[in-house]
């Protein structure tokens, strides 16, 4: 299982990207109309690719999003035509600098941590490129010790929060998203320059919505292509519950009081931490 993960930069990738993968990203060739599609795994990544895939909808070039981070779509990215709509769960630190020159857009979507840390959990359980691990327990604590691919949560979040007031950089939360899409669609359509009327909101909003994307997907079948995550194109492991709180199930007081003393310790400095407002 060692043969599933390995490291670069310090910080634990699967082998599916492999190191000179890794090592090459730095020279990338960004191109000043790419937008970046920015989280830490499990954040609502295909939610957000959803609605941004729609806003685009016959006004340029749609292209499917492509992980950026997998070998086997690397190429086929540089193939695209602009606009390109690139996913990516690298942390601000590892960019490669041709995105920052090139001051292309990124919208980094958040997820309460207690609710990721399980949705990944669950897609680790169930997920053969990822070691096994059978406890929640057991994953909590490499989750907390950033043992897990991507890293910390907290290390992902502080390198993107500092540019969190940079012109090209917007900032989601996904419980924002449940309680009001909407509002966050007429956001994201601000952000890119995109018109939008109120009947197109709720058309977008419609087909965002959990249950019509976990159900048309069914429906599509596994089409590798398809999916925004590179680790699978099985759909069961995206679209599992689309729910705040779940961490109430997972959790145990005792864990979740040593989460939230991380969390207040780690983010002592953070304005953007101070700010979220689901319940915690
Ligand atoms: S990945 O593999 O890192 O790209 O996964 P990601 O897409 O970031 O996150 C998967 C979780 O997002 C939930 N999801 C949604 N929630 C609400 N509405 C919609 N439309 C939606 N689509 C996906 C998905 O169910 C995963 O969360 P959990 O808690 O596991 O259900």
């Amino acid at each position: 299982q060692a043969d599933l993960i390995h490291m670069f930069k310090g910080i634990p990738f699967t082998t599916r990207s492999s190191l000179e993968l890794l090592k090459s990203l730095d020279t990338f060739d960004a191109r000043e109309d790419d937008v970046l599609l920015v989280s830490y795994p499990k954040s609502g990544t295909h939610w957000l690719a959803q609605i941004i895939m729609q806003l685009y909808t016959n006004q340029v070039t749609l292209t499917s999003p492509i992980e950026f981070g997998d070998i086997l779509k690397l190429e086929e990215l540089k193939n695209l035509s602009s606009r390109r709509i690139i996913p990516t769960h690298l942390d601000y630190n590892m960019l490669p600098m041709n995105f920052k020159n090139k001051g292309c857009k990124a919208i980094y979507i958040i997820r309460n941590p207690k609710d990721t840390a399980v949705s990944m959990y669950h897609y680790y359980k169930d997920n053969p490129y990822l070691p096994t691990i059978d406890k929640w327990t057991t994953f909590l604590e490499l989750f907390l010790k950033g043992d897990v691919v991507c890293g910390s949560w907290f290390d992902h979040f502080l390198s993107w929060e500092k540019h969190r007031n940079d012109d090209n950089i917007l900032i989601l939360f996904y419980e924002d998203m449940k309680k009001d899409l909407p509002k966050t669609v007429k956001k994201i359509g601000m952000f890119l320059g995109i018109n939008i009327s109120d009947s197109e909101i709720r058309e977008v909003c419609k087909k965002s919505s959990f249950s019509e994307m976990k159900t048309n997907i069914e429906k599509e079948n596994a089409d590798p292509n398809h999916t925004v995550c590179a680790l699978t194109s099985d759909k069961k492991l995206i679209f599992r519950k689309g729910t705040v709180g779940d961490w109430k199930n997972h959790f145990t007081p005792k864990q979740n009081k040593l989460f939230e003393e991380m969390f207040s310790n780690k983010m002592k400095y953070s304005d953007l931490a101070k700010s979220i407002t689901y319940e915690f």
